[in-house]
């Protein structure tokens, strides 16, 4: 162990010593790693997960408590976007529009008709072709906000930004 500490030591030293020596030290390249997702950025991922979940019940296994879990996330999620883009919350995040704040009613509107559609999905549970009803009109007001208030991916050489399709 303490051998260990020793060597880790002279490295560091050395790497140290080098970095004096050649001062001004390039500046490093920034690390690659994922940013984490904001607030916001993270319940939109639970509104496509807990979307894609009940659709997956609708065609599959019924699971009545499981789907009526992820419908009440979907839910939850239209109460957290009302509270996290609401008057004064505008950060410039690169991919929210400007619009959500500038035109802050038509937003609201768009988010209160998805969270009645959410409803819908809790209710409509276990008769699948309602499920399946209710699931296209809220993909809709995913798509219909989206089109309005979220800026696009740019698209990416050979195809299309990454979710411009599936979000
Ligand atoms: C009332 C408006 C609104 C509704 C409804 C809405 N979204 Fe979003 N969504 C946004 C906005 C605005 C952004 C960009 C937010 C940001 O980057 O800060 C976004 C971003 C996203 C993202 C990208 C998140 C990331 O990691 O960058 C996904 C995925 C997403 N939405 C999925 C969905 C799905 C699925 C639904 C429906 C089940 C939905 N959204 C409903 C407004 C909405």
């Amino acid at each position: 162990m303490h051998k260990i500490i020793a060597v880790l030591t002279a490295f560091a030293l050395a790497g140290m010593t080098a970095a004096i020596a050649q001062a001004p030290a390039p500046a490093a390249a920034p690390a690659a790693a994922p940013m984490p997702p904001t607030p916001r950025q993270a319940v939109m991922q639970s509104n496509r997960t807990a979307a894609a979940s009940y659709s997956a019940i609708t065609i599959s296994n019924m699971e009545p408590d499981a789907a009526r879990a992820a419908a009440q996330t979907l839910i939850d999620n239209g109460g957290r976007i009302a509270t996290l883009f609401a008057a004064g919350t505008d950060q410039n995040d690169p991919r929210a529009q400007p619009a959500i704040w500038t035109d802050a009613a038509g937003f609201k509107a768009g988010n209160e008709r998805f969270i009645a559609n959410a409803r819908k999905l809790q209710a409509a549970i276990p008769d699948r072709l309602a499920m399946a009803v209710a699931m296209r009109e809220l993909q809709a007001d995913c798509a219909e906000c989206h089109k309005t208030y979220r800026v696009p991916l740019a698209p990416t050489p050979g195809g299309r930004g990454r979710g411009a399709a599936a979000n």
